[in-house]
């Protein structure tokens, strides 16, 4: 019997991180391939001083908000924390509590923040997935990316960063890569139960126990479109991944391709009363909640391969 612990390198644990993200992606992996093969091309047509400050990790990762952010790739690793927001506090956190080989947060930080708009592309796929013209889908996306950008373009992208490099841990942000897996949960959970009215569809979510955690603490499902009596027609889960919240005005065009409830993990206001004047229901599953399902399917696997886990910064850990 070997007592020898089973660890990993930042890099392999990287690289499954994206492996289980695309395993389960709402695209079909040769879309996902297409676009990785045409960021290639595109790459070899830049100028070299283009090449020269180009995030080459774009030309094997379609996740462009998760990323390594700092340390050595080849480092073992055997103990790490990771939560929804792990940054400055969590850093010193995680140096604190001491022995810690690696800090992951699931929100993105340095180079993944600044690159958030990027993966966004995701989402019109899977709106054309759910019937929505690739050109209407992307035609509605393009203003809302670029709002997205401009949004996180005026960030200290880099502060966490700089405070990892300063205290030596090993940092990394892993975001649509667990979103993902939330999201593809989700369906099948949904879709093997196929409830029928929105009031069912609240409570089948609620037994799942981040939900029902979420719930203890006033941050369960909530419905903020639509009413409990109303039928859930079909249902899409259009809101749960892809970076953050898409354009308001799809909803309009979900509900013309036949979309009666929409599942998401939060949202804003404007996308609340754009769901209700097409008379869709916004089933919010909940934020942290929801990033915790994705985060935990991950972290399972690496508590299998021997890697020591502390969840921290909001992230409700429940093991599968
Ligand atoms: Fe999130």
């Amino acid at each position: 019997m070997s007592f020898e612990i089973n660890n990993m390198t930042i890099k392999q644990i990287y690289n499954l991180a994206i492996e289980m993200g695309r395993k389960v992606d709402f695209r079909m992996s040769s879309q996902i391939n297409a676009l990785l093969k045409r960021a290639r091309d595109k790459y070899e047509k830049l100028s070299l001083q283009e090449k020269k400050v180009f995030d080459k990790d774009n030309l094997v990762n379609p996740y462009s908000d998760s990323r390594i952010l700092y340390g050595d790739s080849d480092k073992k690793i055997t103990r790490i924390i990771m939560g929804i927001d792990m940054r400055e506090a969590e850093l010193l956190l995680a140096d604190r509590l001491g022995n810690i080989d690696l800090v992951i947060s699931h929100h993105p930080a340095g180079i993944g923040l600044a690159g958030l708009d990027e993966v966004m592309h995701l989402q019109a796929d899977v709106l054309a997935s759910y019937g929505i013209p690739i050109n209407v889908a992307e035609g509605l996306l393009k203003k809302r990316i670029s709002e997205v950008a401009r949004g996180v373009s005026g960030s200290n992208h880099n502060q966490a960063v700089d405070m990892a490099r300063l205290l030596k841990i090993p940092y990394m942000c892993l975001h649509t890569v667990c979103d993902n897996l939330a999201a593809d949960y989700l369906k099948k959970y949904i879709e093997k139960a196929k409830p029928e009215y929105v009031g069912e569809l609240l409570d089948l979510l609620a037994k799942i126990p981040e939900y029902e955690e979420a719930s203890k603490i006033k941050a369960g499902p909530k419905l903020f479109a639509g009413d409990r009596d109303n039928r859930c027609g079909k249902i899409a889960l259009t809101e749960l991944t892809g970076g953050t919240e898409g354009a308001p005005e799809i909803f309009e065009r979900l509900a013309q391709v036949g979309i009666g409830t929409v599942i998401g993990m939060h949202m804003s206001e404007r996308h609340t009363k754009a769901a209700s004047k097409a008379h869709i229901n916004a089933v919010v599953a909940g934020h942290i909640s929801s990033d915790s399902i994705g985060i935990n399917l991950f972290l399972d696997e690496l508590e299998k391969k021997g890697i020591k886990v502390i969840p921290a910064s909001g992230l409700i850990r429940v093991k599968r």
